[in-house]
């Protein structure tokens, strides 16, 4: 769906909600660097934490891999460091970049371009159109997909599953997938990581609101939103929302719709759902990935998982 098309049907319906992906406009993919940076938001650091050990062994149970398939690649930090770990210094392979942002295909292909002897695809797609293309890169050696941060944690269960079937169904004996998943941790230390006190993720949630004054003529008052964490324990999610500070109607041409908010009223904008090690293990083994190899940063509660296809 356009960027138009899911405003008109996300605004219209009640409660409003938008699907995260349009968060990532070049300014929202800088805003989600920064994001990286903060103290309160430990997955990034915790995953290039596990990283290197894990790179390793992924080498030695694959092998080398012909191509290497990152699904929603962001800044490319962790791929290059991985690629690091899976190459050697003259190896040569092919990798593919799969996401729906401009900017995030253009930072992590600069970064690949550094190390030399990589060639690089880009598929500006959403991951389950992206992966098919991507996986029709393959060259000599197996196909290793990559699928990092909390990315995972955007699907709800049943999406997951689907989605991690689909992976399961798209890969051939020898193939292999490496995992990042965020597990569940005390409520404060996720509010915190979702709404931290510099206010960063607060711009990054509102500027959804922006690109919508920008790219489909809409009248949005920031001011008049503020953004909303919270930790639904039941869900095993945390939500972010936009709320609306006052009771408002704003147009939004390019979706053809007045958009009316009461007071109070919220617009969804992201699930992120967060695992515990057995949800994330039957989550796995029900879509054909049975436990392999896993990495946990029990500090911040990160999970990395690899497996191979027999
Ligand atoms: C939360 S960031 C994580 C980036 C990186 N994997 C990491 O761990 O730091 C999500 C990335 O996936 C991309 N993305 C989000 N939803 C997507 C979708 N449905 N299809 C393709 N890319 C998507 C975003 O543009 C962004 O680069």
């Amino acid at each position: 769906m356009s960027f138009a098309a899911d405003v008109r049907a996300g605004l219209s319906r009640d409660p409003k909600r938008l699907p995260p992906r349009w968060f990532y406009d070049d300014l929202g993919s800088r805003l989600f660097g920064a994001i990286c940076a903060l103290p309160w938001y430990r997955v990034t650091r915790a995953e290039l934490g596990l990283l290197t050990g894990a790179s390793h062994v992924v080498r030695r149970r694959m092998g080398k891999p012909g191509l290497v398939v990152e699904l929603g690649c962001g800044t490319g930090e962790k791929l290059a460091l991985l690629l690091e770990g899976l190459l050697g210094p003259r190896e040569r392979t092919r990798v593919a970049l799969v996401d729906v942002s401009r900017e995030a295909l253009a930072l992590t292909a600069s970064r690949l371009a550094v190390r030399g002897g990589l060639s690089v695809q880009t598929f500006r797609a959403d991951y389950r159109v992206g992966l098919g293309s991507a996986l029709l890169q393959r060259a000599r050696g197996p196909a290793l997909v990559v699928f990092l941060g909390s990315n995972l944690g955007n699907f709800d269960p049943p999406q997951a599953r689907r989605f991690l079937t689909r992976i399961r169904r798209a890969l051939r004996p020898g193939d292999g997938l490496l995992l990042g998943a965020d597990l569940v941790k005390p409520e404060a230390d996720l509010v915190l990581a979702y709404d931290d006190p510099l206010g960063v993720t607060a711009s990054f949630n509102k500027n959804l609101l922006r690109r919508m004054n920008d790219e489909l003529g809409a009248g949005f008052d920031l001011d008049t939103f503020r953004h909303r964490a919270l930790w639904d324990a039941g869900r095993s999610r945390v939500e972010m929302h936009l709320v609306s500070c006052v009771s408002q109607s704003v147009e939004v041409p390019g979706a053809r719709l007045t958009a009316r908010f009461r007071r109070g009223e919220t617009i969804f904008t992201e699930a992120s759902y967060k695992y515990t090690e057995s949800g994330l293990r039957s989550a796995l083994g029900d879509a054909g990935f049975p436990c392999e190899c896993s990495w946990i940063d029990e500090k911040a509660r990160f999970a990395l998982s690899f497996f191979r296809v027999p």
